[in-house]
């Protein structure tokens, strides 16, 4: 959800609106995904390498993404959309946690979109805590194991990558899961990105020929 702060830019805003106005995006988005049947759907909202913006817009992202939880639940419960966290939660304040905790339990039995949040998630430590719990375990060293001990253990790999604002780069965002995951770099800033670019992506991917390394 790359472009929030040029959004802002733009119309001469500070970079939190931008942010504001991409959370509206992201319930747009997921209401949209619900609807079409779409069945997980996952948000890069907050990077480990995001702690390195300036602390006021840091601190302000932490409460737009708890404030967007507690609203969210009504939501959530309403389109049976399931919620889950992935990244390394310990680093967040113990009200942010106990919410995401809540949202997770309070969604737990939804079956229709699982709506993923990577929070303070980067793909290179996500993997470095899995090879951990694999030793901590004493398990063999295999693929099997280590998809095991993903945070996305038990979620399919990624059929389609979206990354807005015309940057073209992963950004350390599920490697391992991406390995074979269609990518779609859109000139678009996230608050401008609509249901409709949506829909036109995916009749795009529909389109492409996937062989998954065979012929
Ligand atoms: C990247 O744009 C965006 C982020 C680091 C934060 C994403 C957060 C949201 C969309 C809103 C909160 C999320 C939820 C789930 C409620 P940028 O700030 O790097 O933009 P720039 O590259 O134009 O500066």
């Amino acid at each position: 959800m790359d472009g929030n702060g040029r959004w802002a830019k733009e119309r001469n805003l500070k970079r939190t609106a931008g942010h504001e106005e991409g959370a509206k995006v992201v319930r747009e988005i997921t209401q949209h995904c619900a609807a079409l049947g779409v069945k997980y759907l996952t948000l890069y909202a907050f990077s480990t390498e995001n702690w390195n913006r300036p602390k006021l817009e840091v601190e302000f992202l932490m409460k737009l993404l708890e404030k967007y939880l507690k609203s969210e639940l009504d939501i959530y419960m309403q389109n049976d959309i399931r919620f889950r966290a992935i990244g390394d939660m310990s680093k967040f304040s113990k009200s942010l946690q106990k919410q995401i905790a809540l949202t997770e339990s309070t969604t737990a039995k939804n079956k229709g979109l699982t709506q993923v949040l990577a929070l303070n998630y980067g793909s290179q430590d996500e993997i470095t805590r899995a090879v951990k719990r694999l030793t901590q375990k004493g398990l063999e060293i295999s693929q099997e194991n280590i998809e095991a001990c993903l945070d996305t253990a038990g979620f399919p790999d990624v059929d389609i990558l979206i990354r807005t604002s015309g940057e073209v780069r992963i950004s350390n965002f599920m490697l391992w899961q991406c390995a074979y995951a269609e990518m779609f770099f859109v000139q678009k800033f996230w608050p401008n990105f609509t249901k409709y670019d949506l829909d036109d992506i995916i009749d795009d991917f529909i389109k492409r020929e996937r062989r998954f390394g065979g012929v």
